[in-house]
């Protein structure tokens, strides 16, 4: 018996052939942060490569995102006030609202996901409403997230995102929804979102630190395994239509026992963090850049269909030549 390895007898041609793995730029949502206030187009110290734009500088950026074959965006806004309830963020006239309407004026190429939470629009800055001793009301929480929810869908985005981590919100969404005529939008749940250390960028992107106190009440213990799974069948139970894994990286076996486990899509995301650091590894040229298309095959690989990433752009590039 030849004991040699079959690697021997691959050529690119037969490697291609052979390969189980793809990545493409249509699996690919790209993240776009959206700020009140006109002629804004500032990078983001922490995010290299990533900008907060203001409605009117939009077009641009769309028009490239679209030329680059980009399908997908997921918008998050940066309102210019905030309250205890966070208003802005279900308000007609909101920064996200204004958002997906000047998209869809701009084309019908592009599909319109948006996050919906709350963090970005509360002065106290967490993803829910607090009760009167300070913590996070679940209760009185869902019914100000399904409105943020509703006002998304009645300004025209394709899916919503939610990533509050409130018990029992997809369900209370999806019922919103359903009652007003909106039975056609999905639902992608943060399912299994981690209290993670790299959500660290965004938050400096989108001002929505906490004030005080962390999200360790909503957000996921990143040494449990078992309960992401629990977590994830509950959203699917509730009609989560496709369930994600947040952050990515340091969390693939989660996303392979999710994968494994039900048979419904799944998003990892390509937190800012993770982004951060081999944004900053390439630039500095410690790695190459192709170490960026290595990093989301294994997202791929380990068994997510959808992979939001800031690097959507880099790869869209990339893939091109
Ligand atoms: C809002 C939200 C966060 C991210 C996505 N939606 C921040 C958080 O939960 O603190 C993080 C995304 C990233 O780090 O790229 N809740």
């Amino acid at each position: 018996m030849n004991k040699r390895p079959r690697r021997l007898r691959y050529n690119p041609l037969v490697r291609e052939l052979v390969r189980e793995t793809t990545l493409e730029v249509s699996d690919l949502i790209y993240p776009l942060f959206i700020i009140e206030g006109s002629d804004v187009k500032e990078e983001i110290s922490s995010l290299k490569g990533v900008y907060r734009f203001s409605i009117d500088r939009l077009e641009g950026e769309i028009h490239e995102i679209i030329q680059l074959g980009i399908k997908y965006v997921l918008l998050f806004g940066i309102p210019d006030t905030k309250d205890n309830k966070g208003s802005e963020a279900y308000s007609e006239n909101g920064i996200v609202q204004k958002a997906i309407k000047k998209i869809k004026n701009i084309t019908d190429k592009l599909y319109v996901i948006t996050d919906v939470c709350m963090c970005e629009y509360t002065t106290h800055g967490h993803c829910g409403i607090l009760n009167e001793v300070g913590y996070v009301d679940n209760e009185k929480s869902l019914y100000y997230l399904g409105q943020v929810a509703l006002s998304h869908a009645k300004a025209g985005a394709d899916m919503i995102a939610p990533s509050d981590m409130m018990d029992g919100r997809v369900g209370y969404m999806r019922g919103e929804l359903d009652e007003a005529g909106y039975t056609h939008i999905p639902i992608m749940s943060y399912s299994a979102k981690y209290a993670s250390s790299f959500y660290g960028p965004f938050r400096e992107a989108a001002g929505s630190a906490p004030a005080f106190g962390d999200r360790k009440s909503y957000q996921m213990d990143y040494a449990n395994s078992d309960e992401a799974l629990r977590e994830v069948a509950l959203d699917i139970e509730e009609g989560a239509d496709i369930v994600m894994v947040k952050p990515a990286l340091a969390y693939l076996d989660i996303i392979r026992r999710v994968k494994d486990s039900f048979n419904v899509p799944v998003a990892a995301y390509n937190v800012s963090g993770e982004y951060a650091m081999l944004k900053m590894a390439v630039e500095q040229g410690l790695l190459d850049k192709k170490a960026v298309i290595e990093t989301l095959l294994g997202i791929k690989r380990a068994g997510a269909d959808i992979i939001i990433t800031y690097f959507a752009k880099d790869v869209a590039k990339m893939l091109k030549d």
